[in-house]
């Protein structure tokens, strides 16, 4: 049976403004777990960040459980979080590395806050092996600066800080944001292999499909209410979940919208009912496609 790394159970999360309440997590509920990608996605302003930084430590939900590691750090026992910290790493957006530390010593650093009585050759080799995990030489990449590096380089050695005190889950926010295509799949390649070598569960924060597609086990997508949509909510919920395969093959509205290409259907651009790719005539308004330039 899979083991749950991280489980949220109707958390929700609103921000007053001005004394008018914007609900932005409405009752959100999934699992990632061990030895799995869950890749977390949704469109801009959906609430992604707010999650991540619920997840993190960095924000206090307003209600609902959340258990990381097994470790109940719902609302009442939020303060657990500090001790989960010890057992995730995070991968930040853009590295988040110091700049004025070597990448030696920037990946030393959780160590050495964990655990300052560390001999100093001990950590030389935990840093070594960190290095050796993210493919980087460490005789070539140990004693240079971040300002030397080129955006796939810190990338790696973010991952490898992030692996600094051995995690069991590590949570990745927009891995590729910013690298190029090719950068940005090695970089994806490499958490998923890390992933499967370590056992360890990963909880991937992107908008970015190509990225999605390439390392999801599972993956959970959020729907934020529009008034288009008639949507019956208010702020966001997790509209679908399941494997990639799953979401390709799902005909719910905003499924096949959000995932575009990826969808094994499209929706009717008249209408908008849901199709099979390569339609030629909407069985709902019976409109047919050619001519309308809309590649289906
Ligand atoms: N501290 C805050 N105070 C008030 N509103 C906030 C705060 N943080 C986030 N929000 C609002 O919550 C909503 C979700 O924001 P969030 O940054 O989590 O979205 P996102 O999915 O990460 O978007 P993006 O893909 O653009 O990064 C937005 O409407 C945002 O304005
Ligand atoms: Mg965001």
């Amino acid at each position: 049976m899979k083991k749950a790394a991280v489980m949220l159970k109707e958390v929700e999360k609103s921000f007053f403004n001005r004394r008018t309440k914007k609900i932005v997590l409405n009752r959100i509920s999934f699992c990632a777990f061990q030895g799995e990608v869950t890749v977390l996605m949704g469109q801009s302003g959906c609430g992604k960040s707010t999650l991540f930084r619920i997840l993190i430590g960095e924000e206090v939900p307003d209600s609902g459980s959340i258990s990381i590691l097994e470790q109940d750090v719902s609302p009442p026992h939020y303060k657990n979080i500090e001790n989960a910290k010890k057992q995730f790493g995070i991968l930040f957006q853009y590295g988040a590395l110091f700049n004025s530390m070597n990448v030696g010593d920037n990946i030393a650093f959780p160590i050495l806050e964990h655990q300052p009585q560390l001999h100093e050759n001990i950590v030389n080799i935990m840093v070594e092996t960190k290095l050796n995990q993210v493919e980087m030489q460490p005789e070539i990449y140990k004693e240079k600066m971040p300002s030397t590096l080129s955006g796939g380089e810190r990338k790696r050695v973010a991952l490898a800080r992030a692996l600094a005190l051995d995690p069991k889950l590590i949570f990745c926010d927009e891995p590729s944001a910013g690298l190029d295509p090719i950068v940005s799949r090695t970089i994806d390649k490499l958490i998923q292999d890390l992933v499967r070598v370590l056992g360890i569960a990963a909880l991937v924060v992107t908008h970015e499909l190509d990225s999605a597609f390439s390392i999801a086990d599972r993956m959970i997508l959020l729907k934020r209410a529009v008034p288009e949509h008639q949507d019956k909510w208010e702020g966001a919920i997790v509209y679908e979940e399941g494997s990639p395969e799953e979401l390709r093959n799902s005909k719910k509205p905003y499924t096949v919208e959000f995932l575009g290409e990826y969808s094994y259907y499209s929706l009717c651009p008249f209408c908008k009912a849901v199709q099979k790719k390569g339609y030629s005539t909407c069985y709902q308004c019976q409109k047919t496609r050619s001519g309308t330039g809309i590649n289906c």
